[in-house]
């Protein structure tokens, strides 16, 4: 693993943990019929990923609060269907981060083929 691939690694973990947040503290406010339920399923998918990569970094990190808390006043501000389009465009680029490291670590691919089911996911919930 090269120093450069280590610190992209630490940088997905680190987003990893904190999408976890982000996805539960929509799960509570959101007032969309379905949108707990797809939330919280898309938290424990982050929270799996989180798992994966620091099976290659060995690096134990706490998950920030200050994008949760971000997203969350956002979504109080701007609505629905604003953050729903913002997370679509978040998972979509997190694959393009992901795509130069899936040679190397191959349970990447894993985590590429969730985050596109999450853009999905978070689609079906616009109003
Ligand atoms: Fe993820
Ligand atoms: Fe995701």
């Amino acid at each position: 693993m090269t120093k450069e691939q280590k610190e992209k690694l630490v940088r997905a973990q680190q987003g990893e943990l904190n999408a976890v947040l982000i996805y539960q503290r929509l799960a509570k406010i959101t007032k969309h019929n379905n949108g707990a339920k797809v939330f919280l399923e898309i938290a424990a998918d982050e929270g799996k990923h989180a798992a994966i990569l620091k099976s290659y970094t060995n690096e134990v990190l706490k998950p920030e609060a200050t994008k949760a808390k971000l997203v969350g006043f956002l979504y109080k501000l701007l609505g629905h269907n604003f953050v729903i389009g913002l997370l679509e465009k978040g998972e979509l680029k997190s694959i393009d981060s992901y795509q130069p490291l899936k040679d190397d670590f191959p349970k990447i691919q894993q985590i590429i083929d969730d985050e596109l089911r999450h853009a999905e996911m978070a689609k079906s919930l616009l109003k």
